[in-house]
């Protein structure tokens, strides 16, 4: 398959921060204690693809024989974030996610201890929100295990969760990138290969619409791929001088930007750019489920009797994620692609839909009446008073249980889904090892 979007996998600069995070995992510090480095900086900025050159990086991997990768996200929950610990590793990727489910915290702990041992290990916990520090106490005993040198490194948008989590002098504080790598970044993504050269006007234009994207390779990303293939300079001004720059909350950039790609969207595509949140945070879909997703709400529209829906589908995926609004594309075979959202363009598109999605957890206190799309990220952490909750909920059209293995909670969790929503349009269980009755399905 050929991508019509550009994918600039490459990451621009940060040489010096790279060798500097390196050198601190390098560093022994207090003898015996595992250290914790935060990297602080604003949404967008680039901490996961920091991370992600430096984890990847051959000296680091040589210098420590376990390396651990978890993306928190916003919920803080130790025994989820403990299993995602263990199933991050080569060890722990044998384990059953039911068994792991039901084990007291006492056994998975035991489990992590024994996958670590008396390894030098170093752990990524990227995008923490959490600023609670007892739950971060209680974690942080679990792990304080290893060899010396053992590292973890934690990636942040909140000072004060570095500061609570680091047990080094200072967090890392992570800035932006500098005029010219934005630019760079940014003529690589607005314009096709050599045509900057032609169009000195445009660039001119492109240079001060980066100066307001404050160094946050997201915001330049997002505008520039607005940019790709247009030509007409008018359209270029109108975007610099776009009233949305002047948004309260722009403090980096994205959220600016974010709005005025997505109000150019014909309105087809905003339902279905907002209908992407509907899948978790850090999801990784792949393009055909989403394109059924939007198939069974009725959001493909198809101008020509002929024109396969799966076509029509397709055609608005490439044209959402020539606007990066998708990012971390991988192909699988030649014909699947994979991609994830970043978490300010899902909470941009969650946004957008007020009431409609819910995604229920075991904090989940309270689901609006109107809502239409049930997301159950980990069944196996639900509210005790679920069927309270689901009661009364008439707009119910989408439950989606993704990669749930089979427990008591998601199969009783299924079953009321099943015989409270009778508008019920799509079931999602894909991954999952849920079980329907056929009854249930009318067969
Ligand atoms: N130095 C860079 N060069 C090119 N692209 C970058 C760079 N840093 C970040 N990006 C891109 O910008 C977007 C946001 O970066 P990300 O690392 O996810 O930010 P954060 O983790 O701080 O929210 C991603 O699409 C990423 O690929
Ligand atoms: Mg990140």
């Amino acid at each position: 398959m050929t991508h019509t979007f550009v994918q600039v996998s490459e990451v621009i600069g940060r040489d010096k921060d790279k060798e500097n995070i390196i050198r601190l995992l390098q560093d022994y510090g207090d003898r015996g204690q595992v250290s914790i480095i935060p990297i602080v900086g604003v949404g967008g900025s680039g901490k996961t693809a920091l991370t992600k050159l430096v984890y990847n990086d051959g000296g680091v991997k040589n210098n420590f024989q376990l390396m651990m990768w978890v993306c928190v996200s916003k919920e803080f929950d130790i025994r989820n974030l403990i299993k995602k610990i263990i199933k991050s590793t080569d060890d722990g990727m044998g384990y059953d996610v039911e068994k792991l489910n039901k084990m007291e915290m006492e056994q998975l702990q035991g489990i992590l201890r024994e996958i670590i041992g008396d390894k030098k290990y170093l752990l990524i916990l990227d995008d923490v929100w959490n600023d609670n520090s007892m739950k971060w106490n209680h974690l942080k005993e679990i792990l304080f295990t290893g060899a010396n040198g053992s590292k973890i490194l934690v990636t942040t948008c909140s000072k004060e969760v570095a500061s609570i989590m680091g047990n080094i002098p200072a967090p890392y504080e992570l800035s932006g990138l500098s005029h010219d790598e934005c630019v760079t970044l940014f003529t690589r993504c607005a314009f096709k290969e050599r045509q900057v050269k032609r169009y000195p006007n445009l660039l001119k234009i492109g240079v001060e619409i980066v100066e307001k994207c404050n160094g946050v390779p997201l915001a330049v990303k997002i505008l520039a791929s607005l940019l790709f293939t247009k030509t007409d300079e008018n359209y270029w001004k109108s975007i610099r001088d776009s009233e949305l720059w002047r948004m309260k909350q722009n403090e980096n950039g994205v959220l600016p930007a974010l709005r005025l790609s997505y109000e150019q969207l014909p309105t087809f595509l905003k339902k279905c750019f907002a209908y992407c949140s509907f899948y978790p945070k850090d999801y990784q879909f792949n393009h055909f489920e989403l394109i059924y997703f939007w198939m069974a709400h009725g959001l493909l529209e198809s101008t020509n009797e002929n024109e396969d829906l799966e076509d029509i589908g397709l055609h608005y995926f490439q044209e959402l994620a020539s606007r990066s609004f998708f990012q971390d594309f991988e192909e699988m075979g030649s014909l699947i692609i994979l991609c994830k959202m970043h978490d300010l363009v899902h909470d941009f598109a969650l946004s957008l839909t007020q009431n409609e999605f819910s995604a229920i957890t075991s904090s989940t206190t309270r689901i609006s009446k109107s809502v239409r799309h049930l997301l159950f990220p980990n069944s196996a952490s639900l509210p005790p008073d679920l069927s309270t909750l689901l009661q009364g909920l008439d707009h119910v059209r989408t439950a989606l249980f993704k990669n749930e293995e089979k427990s008591l909670s998601s199969q009783s969790a299924l079953d009321l889904c099943l015989s409270r929503f009778q508008y019920l349009r799509m079931l999602d269980l894909n991954g999952s090892t849920l079980e329907i009755p056929l009854e249930r399905l009318g067969v």
